[in-house]
Formats: structure tokens, sequence, C-alpha cells
């Protein structure tokens, strides 16, 4: 952890020469209105955690801007965003108005690559009511620090004169940082905001330190308490609160440390707060390692999202009905909720299907409509047998062509209609149960059947 006398020379030479000529810029016009501005959040805790200055990538910077005279300027944060962003042409600014923030973003700039840089006013944020979202009233640093989730993210940087460089740490963040623990900053925080527990986990895990006992207590009694269940049974209340889940969720089972992750959640019950029914018995915890195992050879560029995947198997254990109004409630893709509505009557059916059949080309007409993610689900819920005709499937059948193609058939002579796909999927059946190797084979079958179908 970086010495912490003055900041400013470590957080230079932290950043890319680009990213801190922006911040220098940015403070000098907060400076310039008399206000202050810090750095905050995630930024400071990751700088705090490189050692011997190496370059941190930083893509997302949170800044919070307080000190006023003048309760007019509770949009500060939004104000010194606006004139920023007229100075640079190459960034969108976005301002969410409930929370007096306003956001600068670059995508793939030659300057900043893709940076997202939040600019807020310093702000005291009270819960109307358990998981709620927040409301905001313009405070100070120190309040607005005392808001946020652990004492490692409840650390600031001032930018600003005087002190500039001071490292403001009310909470015992970097105490905590050496000590490699994740601490909450109040007790409520878990009731308040279930999506902590997620984040709890997900700082532990990936940062490779320990949730402090007090605090994992606290998560214990949040989930214990049933709060989640209820809310998630008042529906006007859940949305908000599962959107949120699943940024989290996602978050963590995209990251490559999520099997520790889901284990710690399991660990801890934290998958209740998701529905009652999940959780990650030996049976759950085989099915979604076996999935992620073949997609990692069937899918290795991740296009169809293994997170979600994962997401799936672990609702499809929750009945039917709840299933889905959970699967809506986290807004999953629509295909996503068909395929959790169906994954069981779908398996019993590929099951039964499957067991008529001998041959190859037979087995591959049940399956060849279905997509990847389907068979995945499937395959994890079948029997061994199955799960190894539908891998043979994958890996094997699904890639197998027929000898010839249209454009042979043209070249023998025959007219382009309907007979063509008659006689192509033929030759590939034929081709799937090895009854012919070569073109030549292939040839003959096609003269005996166009003078069949003639
Ligand atoms: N925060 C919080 N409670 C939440 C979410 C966020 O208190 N439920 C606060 C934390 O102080 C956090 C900051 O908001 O540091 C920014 O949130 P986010 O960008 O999600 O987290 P980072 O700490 O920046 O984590 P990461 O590096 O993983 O993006």
């Amino acid at each position: 952890v970086a010495t912490v006398s003055c900041l400013l020379p470590s957080i230079r030479n932290s950043l890319e020469p680009s990213i801190w000529k922006l911040l220098e810029e940015i403070a000098q016009e907060a400076e310039h209105k008399g206000w202050h501005l810090y750095i905050v959040g995630g930024a400071v805790r990751d700088l705090l955690l490189t050692r011997n200055y190496e370059k941190v990538l930083l893509q997302d910077i949170d800044l919070v801007v307080d000190g006023f005279h003048r309760s007019a300027d509770v949009g500060a944060g939004v104000e010194l965003a606006s004139t920023i962003q007229k100075k640079y042409s190459n960034c969108r600014l976005s301002v969410h108005g409930e929370f007096q923030t306003a956001a600068l973003l670059w995508h793939k700039d030659p300057e900043f690559g893709s940076l997202w840089l939040d600019i807020a006013t310093s702000r005291t944020e009270f819960y109307p009511y358990p998981a709620a979202n927040p409301e905001v009233e313009a405070s100070s640093i120190r309040q607005d620090l005392y808001r946020r989730d652990f004492t490692i993210n409840a650390l600031a940087v001032r930018l600003t004169p005087p002190r500039e460089g001071e490292l403001l740490d009310f909470f015992g963040g970097l105490l905590d940082l050496k000590a490699k623990e994740v601490r909450v900053l109040h007790a409520n925080s878990f009731i308040e905001d279930p999506t902590r527990i997620y984040r709890a986990v997900r700082f532990a895990v990936r940062l490779k330190f320990e949730i402090e006992p007090q605090t994992e207590a606290y998560i214990r009694y949040a989930i214990e308490s049933g709060i989640y269940e209820k809310l998630r049974l008042k529906n006007h209340v859940a949305p908000a609160l599962t959107t949120r889940l699943k940024a989290e969720l996602k978050y963590i089972l995209e990251a490559n440390y999520w099997k520790p992750a889901l284990q710690l959640l399991s660990e801890l019950d934290a998958l209740k707060c998701l529905h009652n029914q999940v959780s990650l018995d030996d049976k759950i915890w085989w099915q979604i390692r076996c999935a992620s195992r073949w997609l990692k050879y069937l899918d290795p560029d991740n296009k169809i999202g293994h997170w979600l995947i994962r997401l799936e198997i672990l609702i499809s254990q929750i009945n039917i009905k709840e299933r889905k109004q959970l699967a809506q409630n986290l807004q999953l893709p629509k295909e996503s909720l068909e395929r959790i509505e169906i994954v069981n009557t779908l398996s019993s059916e590929i099951q039964e299907n499957l067991k008529k059949y001998d041959k190859t080309s037979e087995k591959y007409k049940q399956l060849y409509r279905y997509k990847l993610p389907d068979l995945m689900l499937v395959a994890v819920n079948c029997n061994k047998k199955i799960r190894r005709i539908i891998w043979q499937y994958l890996t094997q059948w699904s890639k197998v062509e027929s000898p010839l193609n249209g454009n042979d058939l043209k070249r023998m002579g025959y007219k382009p209609g309907p007979k063509y796909k008659m006689v192509l999927d033929r030759l590939l059946s034929l081709t799937l149960d090895g009854e012919i190797q070569s073109k030549e084979e292939a040839e003959i079958i096609v003269r005996e059947m166009m003078k069949e179908l003639n």
C-alpha cells in the first residue's frame, strides 16, 4: 500500500499522462469556481493497492465536488462536467438528474481509450425504505463517503488546494486495505442495499481479501431476517432491487473468479437474495461447472454470454411459475426467459426422442433445430448417456457436411428446385451414418434419387 502524506505524485505516476492532465484540468476548473474536487471510491482503492507506481488501467473514475457556499451549487457536478465537455468535443455528457451526477464518456478514444468519468455533487444519501433507490441531498465529503459500502471504498484524495493530494480516510479504509479486509461502514448497510452482499463477495474474491467477521455477521443477519424475500413478494420494490442485483451477478458470473465467488455467495447463503429456492447444492454446482467447461470448448470467444447460462442454471431450480417471474424482474433477454420456462419439458422430450433412435442421422435430426444455449441447459439436465449424444452432436455431427452441395447438383445437370433439399438432406444423413464417403458415391446416390423422384 502506497505512502499517504501526499498522494499526487503516486497518482500522477500511476495514471496515463492524458488522464492525469484531464484530472488536473477538472481540478483547476473546480478551484476556479471555489469548490473542492476529490477522486473517490474504487479508483483510490486500486491506486493505493498498486505497488511501485505501476500504471493502473482506470476506465471508471469517480469524482466528487463539494465545498459550496451557496445552496444553488447543488448541481456543481453537472456544471463542472458541462464545462469540461465543451473543451473535449469527443466525449459524451450524460446527466442523471435524480442523483445529481454527470458522466463524461469517451469511447475508444485515441487519447483516453474507453473512459467513464463520473462527477457527483457531494451528497448524503438516505434510503426511504429498504432496498429502494437512494434519495439524495447536498452535503459534505465526509457524509458522502459515509454513505458508501465498505471502508476500502470510502477513501478520497483531494485534488484541489489547500492540501491537494491529501488522503481523506475517515473510517479506517487504509488500515483495512493493509489488513486485506472488506469491512462495512454501518450495520444497516446490507438491509438497505442487498447488492452490497454481492459486492462484498466480489471484492473479497477479486482482491483476495477476507470479509471482516462483524461484516459477515451483518450479512448473515440481513439474509436471515427474510427481508429480501418480503421485498421480492412486493413487486413494486423488487424490480429496482433485482436490476441492480443482476448487474452485480453479471459482474461476478463473467469474472474469471466466478467459481470461488459463487461458492462464497453460497456459503453466506446469499443466493437466497435472488429467491429462497436458489442454492448451490452439489447437483447445481456440478451443472454449472459442466456447462462452463463445455462452453469454454464450444464457444471459446464467449459469443453467447457464458455468465447468462450459469445464471439460467441457477434460476432453473426454482419452481416453474416463480422462475419466470424472477427472470422477468432480472430483465433477462427473451430467449433466456423462454429457455428457462421450457427447459424441463424440453429435456424430457429430447431424452425420450433420442432413446427411440439408433442411427446417427436420426439422432442428428432430433437435435439440429436447437441452439447451443438450449442444448447446454438440456445436456446438464439429462442422464449421462443422453449427454454424450449431445456432446457428439455438438463436437462432431454438427460439423459434418454433405459431400456435394447445390452447385454440384447444378453441375450434374439437375434444375434447382425443392428436390435439391431432399437430395442434399439424404446425402448428409448417409454421410453421418458412414454409408457414403466420397463424392463419387454421393453422385451415384443423387442419380438414383433423381430418377425415383421424377
Ligand atoms: N457504492 C456503494 N454501494 C453500492 C455501489 C457502489 O457504496 N451498492 C459506492 C462505492 O463507494 C464504490 C463507488 O460507489 O466505490 C463506485 O461504485 P462502482 O463503480 O460500482 O464500484 P468500484 O468500487 O469502482 O468497483 P469496480 O472497481 O469493481 O468498478
